[in-house]
């Protein structure tokens, strides 16, 4: 598959690129800083730099042209004010879903958050995030996209596991990224998982088997 990944140097990124390019696929990841260029490469991606708050969808389209599907890991960030919360975990995912639109994407898989919702509190600070990203979900679903929504619980930078919790309410807990990361791998490359959302956190069930879980449901 043509696996486009935003938020292309983050953590989570990353190691979804080496586990795609591993496997087979090509990978581009978009960035913003010129200089994380290395880092993608030595995942086996190939960088494209693109701001997301900068570009408009018309200037997003003619730089990704075609690709299989596209994976939405970019975020403001936890020292984000609210503002960016809206330009990046918002509106930047919701350009990709036009860009996929009109450049016939069909795929789009989007790390949400676990609580993520609509209409959480406009607080300003974790109930902006939460809503920001609720609300990204929510366009995600109507698009007409074939989406997949991950929501992750708590990130660690712990080893992977392999092995996870996965369901539409699996109570709070914690997952090392790797573990979001191989998820995200396998999710892409299972186009019955379509139309899946999910949270996700640490547990007992290979990750292979509680995706299928998840379809048979
Ligand atoms: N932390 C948690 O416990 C938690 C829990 C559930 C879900 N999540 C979600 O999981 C996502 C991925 O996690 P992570 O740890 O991999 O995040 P991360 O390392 O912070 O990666 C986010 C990436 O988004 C990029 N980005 C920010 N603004 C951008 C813009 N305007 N244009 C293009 N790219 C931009 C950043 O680029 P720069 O490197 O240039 O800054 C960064 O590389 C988070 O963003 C969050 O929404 C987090």
């Amino acid at each position: 598959m043509d696996i486009v990944i935003a938020g292309g140097h983050g953590k989570i990124a990353q190691q979804l690129e080496r586990l795609l390019a591993d496997a087979g696929h090509r990978v581009r990841g978009l960035i913003r800083n010129p200089d994380h260029a290395a880092d993608l490469e030595a995942a086996g991606a190939d960088p494209v730099v693109a701001d997301l708050e900068e570009l408009d969808v018309d200037a997003l389209a003619q730089l990704l042209g075609s690709a299989d599907a596209i994976v939405f890991a970019a975020g403001a960030g936890p020292g984000s004010g609210p503002q960016r919360k809206w330009t990046v975990d918002y509106a930047g995912a919701v350009k990709l879903m036009e860009v996929a639109r009109r450049n016939a994407i069909d795929r789009y898989v989007i790390v949400s958050s676990m609580g993520a919702d609509p209409a959480a509190d406009d607080d300003g600070g974790f109930g902006t995030y939460l809503r920001a990203k609720g609300q990204a979900d929510q366009k995600l679903v109507e698009s007409g996209l074939a989406y997949t929504i991950v929501r992750p619980g708590g990130l660690t930078d712990d080893d992977p596991a392999g092995r996870v919790k996965a369901g539409s309410d699996v109570g709070r807990g914690k997952i090392p990224r790797a573990d979001v990361a191989a998820v995200l791998a396998a999710v892409l490359e299972t186009p019955e998982a379509a139309g899946l959302t999910f949270e996700l956190i640490s547990g007992e069930t290979p990750i292979a088997e509680a995706i299928a879980q998840l379809i048979a449901r």
